[in-house]
């Protein structure tokens, strides 16, 4: 699985690339809000230090408008991918763009249905949010799975980027499921390494080597 992250932190991001933990990056109108940043400005630092896809949304409703707004910010950088919504309008520009030889990430998916025509527009990278459903009481990772079953049944080539990704198990099940990527927050995948059963071996390994009185330096 694809570890993409969900943020606009470039700080974060530069951090977790360094470790190998970077294929991509997300971003949204949110996270760009929180980061304080021109979208363009920022958008091109975070493609001058990630290699694999840059998501970058328009903001726009109409398909022509979305289309204009893709093809400026795909100018920023070859490994962009344009971010469009899932709908009707958000299609078309899918279609248009993916045609034109760009990558192209379908957003705000919650449905299977939504995911197949996504796949059908030519999407590259379907996201269907699992924390978005969660927060209604309904089964995000089901979904994941749902798609998983319809993208093999008819070999789509869409990949599924499982998306508002909030916990460590969304990870361990989205990789279990199959989904080719998960983008998370920096927190979400610096706490993939965390285990109590760690710190507490780890302290009584370094109680144990004080008593030896040793030095490895
Ligand atoms: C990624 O593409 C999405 O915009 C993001 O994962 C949404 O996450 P949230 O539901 O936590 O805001």
């Amino acid at each position: 699985m694809k570890f993409f992250v969900d943020t606009a932190d470039v700080a974060a991001i530069a951090e977790l690339n360094a470790l190998g933990m970077v294929d991509g990056v997300t971003t949204n109108p949110s996270l760009i809000l929180k980061s304080g940043r021109d979208i363009l400005e920022v958008t091109k630092e975070i493609c001058s230090i990630v290699a694999g896809p840059v998501s970058a949304e328009v903001v726009s409703l109409k398909a022509d408008e979305m289309i204009a707004e893709g093809r400026k910010l795909a100018d920023i950088a070859p490994n962009i991918t344009v971010k469009v919504p899932l709908t009707w309008d958000g299609l078309k520009a899918c279609k248009v763009l993916s045609d034109a030889g760009h990558m192209v990430n379908v957003t705000l998916c919650f449905s299977a249905n939504q995911a197949l025509i996504a796949a059908k527009a030519g999407a590259t990278f379907i996201s269907p949010f699992i924390g978005r459903l969660d927060d209604i009481n309904m089964d995000g990772l089901d979904l994941i799975a749902d798609i998983r079953t319809i993208y093999d049944n008819y070999n789509f080539k869409t990949q599924i980027l499982a998306a508002s990704i909030r916990t460590v198990n969304h990870v361990t099940e989205c990789a279990r499921i199959g989904a080719d990527v998960m983008t998370a927050p920096p927190e979400v995948i610096r706490k993939l390494a965390s285990h109590p059963l760690t710190d507490a071996g780890l302290a009584q390994f370094l109680k144990d080597w004080e008593k030896t009185g040793q030095k490895i330096l």
